[in-house]
């Protein structure tokens, strides 16, 4: 921590992250080919984002379901750009080298291309994202030509797409009937065409997961509970480490209890302040004798 005193570090972890190397887009590419699975995970602050980097993850996501696990909103929509740039740019801090992706809220992509662009751009400028993602199917495809024209490598988010929950009927499972996805289907191969790199598919049936990863040609096909037959994972990190409070969805496996771990913590904290057990000379700092003597050397020439 910054305000450690350096002997405090823990010099290996700190080696951990700047050895490791700069995920890039040809890296992301390469996993796919040797038919390794990408790793992604969603993180939002900067402590959070230097332990997923000594994890070696490959790609993080600062979604704007921060809104909901850090804000404690019930929805994503309340999300603003000026939120996710602020955040962002902590995890960038954290995590210089994972691939950084810029999830575009509510509002910042929908009312125009050049609208997508601006904040897209804000992503890359303000916070050193590596790339954007946006919700939405064919609708999107010109927002999504407009990014990657920008310059800027760009990831469609098809299936269960939370800022359209309302229209979806609640968050559940999307493109269980053929019709659906077939929809589903057409707007991979859309957004595809029309530039993106990578395409998230949130809650599909893993059949047609598997459906739309052996069409990809030059697309990256990730999955968040669509089965395994994707290029990579992505899980929301509240859910794999416990720790969103309202809810567990039941695809998201919890890799560690931290919430427990933490409440016990915090039950041991309340109880040692409250004994008196805490805190301990290791805890605080003295002051030599001679200092404290001149000290009320001083206090008494004040009152004189
Ligand atoms: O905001 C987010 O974390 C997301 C995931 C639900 C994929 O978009």
């Amino acid at each position: 921590m910054a305000h450690l005193p350096a002997r405090e570090r823990d010099p290996s972890l700190e080696a951990a992250v700047s050895e490791r190397k700069k995920m890039t887009l040809p890296g992301l590419f390469k996993k796919v080919d040797e038919k390794t699975p990408i790793t992604w995970l969603t993180c939002y602050d900067y402590p959070t984002a230097y332990l997923q980097d000594q994890a070696g993850i490959d790609m993080i996501l600062v979604g704007d379901s921060l809104g909901m696990t850090m804000l404690g909103f019930d929805s994503t929509l309340p999300v603003t750009m000026d939120d996710m740039v602020r955040h962002a740019a902590a995890v960038r801090r954290g995590s210089p080298n994972a691939w950084l992706v810029g999830d575009m809220p509510y509002m910042t992509y929908q009312p125009s291309v050049e609208t997508a662009i601006r904040n897209a751009g804000r992503f890359m400028a303000e916070c050193g994202c590596d790339s954007v993602k946006l919700e939405g199917g064919a609708e999107m495809a010109d927002r999504v030509a407009g990014i990657a024209r920008a310059g800027i490598p760009v990831i469609g988010h098809l299936g269960l797409t939370p800022q359209s929950v309302s229209a979806l009927g609640g968050f559940k499972l999307q493109g269980k009937g053929a019709h659906q996805a077939k929809k589903i289907l057409d707007d991979a191969k859309a957004l595809e065409e029309a530039g993106a790199f990578c395409i998230l598919l949130e809650l599909v049936p893993d059949r047609v997961c598997q459906l739309i990863t052996e069409r990809a040609k030059h697309c990256i096909i990730m999955s968040l509970g669509s089965g395994p037959h994707a290029h990579g994972q992505l899980l929301i990190y509240h859910d794999a480490f416990a720790l969103y409070p309202k809810f567990k969805p039941r695809m998201a496996k919890v890799f560690a209890d931290a919430g427990a771990v933490i409440r016990e913590g915090l039950a041991g904290y309340v109880k040692e302040v409250t004994a008196k057990t805490f805190p301990q000379p290791e805890n605080w700092f003295g002051m030599p004798d001679e200092e404290y003597a001149e000290l009320q050397r001083l206090l008494k020439e004040n009152r004189s």
